[in-house]
């Protein structure tokens, strides 16, 4: 009886084995061409706030070079989760979220962050769609660009800019910034 059970669970461990290397030995590769659907161009309208201040800051610094390299426009590191909002107010109706990093780029006297962000959208038609940012942004210039080089969800394959205008900016550097984004999908 022993034996027997044994055996069986022997097979069984077999089995596994061997369907597990079944699923991870199969390398796929399939290329196809691709048809061209048709493409939309969608424009939205919207508040950024980069809040640096107070005891709930939707920016902080992560990283930065080590004292007497960088400087103040080089190198410093910036996680971010800034709410987006349908107006320029804070308590204005919530539409979204952009997480993810910047960093302070500019050896010279231009101040440049490079943005790295996924804006998500929380509600409406986009609930649950994404665009990707990837791009330096020129703080002072107003207005300014910035790339979209891609997306999620009704933004997949999305490509577009994003021209933005500082709206306001405290003396604590919290700022409101307007997006008009102009996005390419299908
Ligand atoms: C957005 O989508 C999420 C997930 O599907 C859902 O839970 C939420 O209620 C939606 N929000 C709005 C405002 O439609």
């Amino acid at each position: 009886m022993e034996k027997k059970s044994a055996v069986l669970a022997c097979i069984l461990v077999l089995n596994i084995c061997t369907s597990i290397s079944l699923v991870k030995c199969e390398y796929y590769s399939q290329s196809l061409p691709y048809n061209q659907v048709k493409e939309h161009k969608t424009s939205l309208h919207f508040y950024i706030h980069d809040i640096v201040s107070g005891s709930k800051p939707t920016a902080v610094p992560i990283a930065r070079p080590k004292s007497g390299q960088g400087g103040p426009g080089f190198g410093q590191l910036f996680a971010i989760d800034d709410p987006l909002t349908e107006g320029p107010e804070i308590t204005s109706t919530l539409i979204g979220n952009a997480r993810g990093m910047y960093v302070s780029a500019s050896q010279d006297a231009k101040p440049t962050l490079v943005m790295y962000m996924d804006l998500g959208f929380t509600s409406g038609k986009f609930n649950g769609s994404s665009i990707s940012v990837f791009s330096r942004n020129p703080i002072t210039e107003s207005p300014r660009e910035m790339a979209i080089v891609g997306g999620r969800g009704l933004f997949r394959f999305a490509k577009g800019y994003i021209t933005v205008h500082t709206h306001s900016l405290s003396g604590n550097g919290d700022a409101v910034l307007e997006y008009n984004a102009e996005i390419v999908h299908p």
